[in-house]
C-alpha cells in the first residue's frame, strides 16, 4: 500500500527510523526492489504496466524519504541552536571586588594635590629612633612637650636586638642614639630627609602614627598623618600660607580657604594651627599644625651630616613644615561619628566609601 508507506515516511520520528524505512522499501532486499526483480517473469503486457507503476512508486518513495530527511535535519539543527542559544540580555554574575580603604583614598587625594604643586612623596619607618622622633625635633628628654604625645616605647629583648636594628638615613645603625618608639608623628621624616638631601626640596610624607591612648570615639592608638616640608633659600611663612590655602581649594573647591592661629610646637618657630573653610557647610575645620622650621633642626641635621662626613647644607636656609590628621579630615568631611569605625573592618561601614 503505497499511500500507507508514504504516510509512514512522512511521520518517521527520527533519522534512524527513516533509514530503516528506506532499507525496508528500497534496499537490496526491500519490497520495491524485490517486486522489480519479479517483473521478468511476467508477460510483456503486464510487465510494462507493472514496471511503470513500480517505478512511479520508487520515485515517490525516494522523494518522500528525501523530503522527510531534510525536515528531520532541519528540526535537529533548530533544536541544537535553541540549546546553544545565549541570552545576552541576561544580567551577568556580580563578582565581588575589593576597593581602596577610606584612609587610602584620603591619603591619595591629599598627596595628589601636593604632587600638582611639585612635591615629592616619601615614606619613613614606623618603628623609629627616639632621636628622630623627639631629640632632633627639639624635644629633649626633659622637654615638657613630650607629654603632648603619649608614646609607645619599643623594648628589644636580647634575641630581637640582634635581628632588628633601627637604621639611619644611610642605612647606618642608630640603635645607640636612644630608645625605640612607635613614631608618634611623621615629623621624624623631616630630619631623616634633610640629612639625606640638600635643599631646595618639597616633600610630603603620608604614614601611620601611634599614640598610647585610651581609645574612644575621637582617639585611636593608630592613625595617619600627612607631613609636609619645604626648605630652600628665602622660603617664608607666605609660602606656607599659599600652600595650605591651595590645599584648601583642592579639597573644598575654589571657595576653600585657610586660617592660621599661633600655637606652639617645639620644632617650629613661629608655630601655627591651621583650619580650612568648608564652603558647603560654612564651617572651619581644624586640621593640623604648621610653622617655620626651627633653626635647632637645621643645626641638628647639619651636625649629623658632619658626623657622616658630609658638608653642612642648611646654613642660610629657611623652611616650613606642616602636619595634619588624615582620619580627622575624613571624620569631619563625612560626619563619621567614631574614629574606631576606620579599623574595625566592618564592611557595612567601609562600603560606604568605596569609589
Ligand atoms: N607633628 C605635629 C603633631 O603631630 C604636627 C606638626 C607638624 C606641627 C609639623 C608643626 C609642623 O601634632
Amino acid at each position: 500500500d503505497i499511500e500507507a508507506a508514504l504516510e509512514e515516511i512522512g511521520r518517521a520520528p527520527n533519522l534512524e527510523r527513516l533509514q530503516g524505512l528506506k532499507v525496508h522499501y528500497l534496499g537490496k532486499n526491500g519490497q520495491v526492489t524485490q517486486a522489480m526483480k519479479t517483473l521478468g517473469q511476467l508477460p510483456p503486457e503486464e510487465r510494462r504496466e507493472k514496471g511503470r507503476v513500480l517505478n512511479e512508486w520508487k520515485r515517490a518513495l525516494e522523494l518522500a524519504l528525501e523530503a522527510r530527511e531534510a525536515q528531520l535535519k532541519e528540526q535537529a539543527l533548530q533544536a541544537q541552536l535553541e540549546q546553544e542559544a545565549l541570552d545576552v540580555s541576561l544580567p551577568g554574575y556580580a563578582f565581588p571586588s575589593g576597593g581602596l580603604h577610606i584612609t587610602s583614598r584620603i591619603v591619595l587625594e591629599l598627596v595628589n594635590i601636593f604632587r600638582r604643586l611639585g612635591f615629592s612623596v616619601v615614606e619613613g619607618p614606623e618603628v623609629e629612633s627616639e632621636f628622630f622622633n623627639f631629640d632632633a625635633l627639639n624635644m629633649p628628654e626633659w622637654h615638657p612637650a613630650r607629654d603632648m604625645q603619649d608614646t609607645f616605647w619599643v623594648e628589644f629583648n636580647r634575641a630581637a636586638e640582634e635581628a632588628f636594628t633601627i637604621q639611619g638615613p644611610f642605612g647606618e645603625d642608630v640603635t645607640g642614639l636612644g630608645g625605640a618608639v612607635l613614631r608618634t608623628h611623621t615629623s621624624g621624616m623631616q630630619i631623616r630627609y634633610m640629612i639625606q638631601h640638600t635643599p631646595p626640596f618639597r616633600i610630603v610624607v603620608p604614614g601611620r602614627v601611634f599614640r598610647y591612648e585610651q581609645t574612644d570615639a575621637s582617639h585611636e592608638a593608630m592613625f595617619h598623618q600627612l607631613e609636609g616640608l619645604v626648605v630652600g633659600p628665602n622660603i617664608t611663612m607666605a609660602d606656607l600660607k599659599g600652600a595650605i590655602s591651595e590645599l584648601a581649594r583642592g579639597l573644598f573647591g575654589k571657595e576653600g580657604k585657610a586660617r592660621f592661629q599661633p600655637t606652639f610646637f617645639p620644632f617650629v618657630e613661629p608655630g601655627v594651627q591651621f583650619a580650612m573653610w568648608w564652603p558647603e557647610r560654612q564651617k572651619w575645620l581644624e586640621l593640623g599644625g604648621a610653622g617655620m622650621v626651627h633653626p635647632y633642626l637645621f643645626k641638628a641635621v647639619d651636625d649629623y651630616r658632619e658626623r657622616q662626613g658630609l658638608p653642612r647644607a642648611y646654613e642660610g636656609m629657611t623652611g616650613w613644615a606642616f602636619g595634619m590628621g588624615v582620619e580627622r579630615l575624613a571624620l569631619l568631611r563625612y560626619g563619621i561619628p567614631d574614629i574606631r569605625y576606620f579599623y574595625q573592618n566592618r564592611l557595612s561601614f567601609l562600603r560606604q566609601f568605596r569609589g
